[in-house]
């Protein structure tokens, strides 16, 4: 089973490596290896921790290991990674019901994201809508918005 939690600071090392397996193992397909070696540069668990200060940051956990991740700066959603082995079981549209909900609570009508190529279906399928591209210091983006209603927090 898996719960959604709060990030705590000693799950900074299990983000990372999550972040970096999905780099190397799946956004690899869709990315050129210079950018894919840039990102696992950034995303170490220091960066991960400093993140987390700045950001909302939720894990999704089964049986005490993170399986995935997403964080939130108010409506703008940000680093939604899951365990590659964990893909395709549901664990990212929980993430996101999760942070959406807690955006609706603050108030928010809408979510806005940057979706990576591998990513974008994912978005779509959530609901979101193409609004612009852009080119970022992690190569093309797709940037999503959803509207949100109002409801709790899973
Ligand atoms: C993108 C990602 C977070 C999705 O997480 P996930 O746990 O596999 O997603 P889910 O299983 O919750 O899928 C939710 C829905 O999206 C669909 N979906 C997910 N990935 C998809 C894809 N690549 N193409 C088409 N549909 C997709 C699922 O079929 C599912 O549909 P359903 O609920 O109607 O059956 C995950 O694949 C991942 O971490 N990828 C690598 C890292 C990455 O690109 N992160 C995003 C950076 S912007």
């Amino acid at each position: 089973m898996v719960d959604i939690r709060s990030f705590r600071t000693d799950d900074a090392a299990a983000v990372s490596g999550i972040v970096g397996r999905c780099l190397r193992e799946i956004n690899s397909r869709d990315y050129p290896a210079e950018i894919i070696t840039r990102m696992c540069a950034h995303f170490t668990p220091e960066r991960i921790e400093q993140l987390a200060g700045e950001r909302q940051m939720v894990v999704a956990v089964e049986a005490d290991t993170v399986v995935g991740t997403v964080s939130r700066d108010g409506n703008k959603v940000f680093t939604m990674f899951v365990e590659p082995a964990m893909i395709g079981r549901g664990v990212g549209r929980r993430l996101m019901n999760h942070i959406e909900a807690l955006a609706a609570a603050d108030g928010h009508d809408h979510m806005e994201t940057g979706a990576s190529i591998t990513a974008h279906e994912f978005y779509l399928r959530l609901g979101y809508a193409d609004v612009r591209t852009s080119e970022t210091e992690f190569g093309f983006n797709y940037i999503l918005r959803k509207p949100l209603a109002a409801r709790m927090p899973e």
